[in-house]
């Protein structure tokens, strides 16, 4: 089955083909980042804007470049939610009414699904069950995954998702969204034990997550340094950043070690933007070896925002059978564990 899908969800218009039996024939990805970018952060009416423009001779070139005729493509993919409701309904608009001309199914695909799914596109992908580390702008989340639709919420964020904590510190660094990789990059300059931050809420038993008292600290720890007479200098904002990154880092490691004990599993699989993240993927990579298990992530174009993704997920739920009515639907906000699982499609 050829699947195209798409993603609309944010401030990425992710276009991909693929298919089950020969994998990912093609991804194309627009980036709006640096029309948002003078704002300090994503405009949703700017974004949809753009969506519109961007998503369909997007879908023709790519088509084009993979020399795939329109009439192969045997189902559509879009990104249902959670997100920006205008910019879903971009998606969810142009992926219907494409269906519908094609005389396909259709499905909306959970954007959190897709990147829990995305370490399925590599060459050695993890099998099921195992624990997800959902880590992107909008969610921290650490779910027990038994099948795909199969999700066991095991704890979250009380406030600030992982991205977003790391966007707001860029911010007060000086520098521009979006800020997780720019706060990376600047806390390899940074001298390591000169500060060190509370690893928030893993004193405590549990697997929920809390990065705005995190936030604070750094806010404090910059407005000493700006109050002293020689002022801020770039080394000082170089070791906040890697003291920041750190305690985000360990506070995520202790948290999925604990996952996997409590648990009982030997895989733990990352994905969404923060996954991207070195630091992050070392941390975690040190810890699986002493837990004698094992990590999975995509690589990291497919750790942030993209089609394939979502291409990916709505194959395998087309497959099961799932099938959108012909209403378009788009739901900025959706739990994921209300997504019915494949077993219960397919009746097995
Ligand atoms: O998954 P994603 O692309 O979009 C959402 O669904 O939110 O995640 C974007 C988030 C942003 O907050 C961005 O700053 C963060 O992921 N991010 C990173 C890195 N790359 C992206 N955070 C830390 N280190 C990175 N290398
Ligand atoms: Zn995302």
């Amino acid at each position: 089955m050829m699947v195209l899908g798409l993603e609309t969800s944010c401030d990425e218009t992710g276009i991909a083909i693929y298919d089950s039996e020969r994998g990912l024939l093609g991804d194309a990805l627009y980036s709006q980042v640096d029309m948002h970018a003078v704002y300090g952060g994503v405009i949703p009416e700017l974004a949809s804007r753009d969506h519109i423009r961007k998503t369909l001779p997007m879908i023709r070139q790519l088509l084009a470049d993979k020399n795939i005729a329109a009439t192969s493509i045997d189902g559509i993919a879009y990104t249902a939610g959670p997100g920006l409701i205008g910019a879903l309904l971009v998606g969810a608009a142009l992926g219907r009414s494409l269906a519908m001309a094609w005389n396909v199914p259709a499905v909306g695909v959970h954007h959190m699904e897709g990147h829990l799914l995305a370490p399925m596109l590599e060459a050695n992908p993890p099998e099921f069950p195992f624990v997800a580390l959902l880590v992107s702008g909008g969610h921290t989340q650490l779910v027990a995954v038994k099948g795909i639709g199969e999700y066991t919420l095991l704890g979250e964020s009380l406030d600030d998702a992982a991205g977003e904590a790391f966007d707001k510190v860029a911010k007060m660094l000086g520098l521009n969204y979006p800020g997780g990789p720019r706060v990376a990059a600047l806390a390899t300059q940074g001298t390591p034990g000169r500060f060190v931050f509370p690893r928030p809420m893993t004193n405590r038993p549990g697997l929920d997550f809390s990065f705005s008292g995190l936030k604070t600290f750094v806010r404090n720890t910059l407005a000493d340094l700006e109050g002293a007479p020689e002022g801020i200098s770039e080394q000082d904002k170089a070791d906040v950043a890697l003291a920041f990154e750190e305690a985000v880092v360990q506070t995520l490691v202790i948290k999925c070690r604990r996952a996997l004990q409590d648990s009982g599993l030997r895989r733990l699989i990352i994905a969404g933007g923060v996954s991207a993240n070195t630091r992050l993927r070392a941390g975690l990579e040190a810890m699986v070896q002493a837990q004698r298990s094992q990590l999975f992530y995509a690589q990291p174009r497919f750790c942030t925002d993209n089609g394939a993704m979502i291409a990916y997920a709505g194959c395998q739920r087309l497959l099961a059978g799932q099938r959108e009515g012909l209403a378009i639907n788009a739901r900025p906000r959706w739990p994921m564990d209300t997504l019915p699982s494949l077993k219960s499609l397919s009746g097995v």
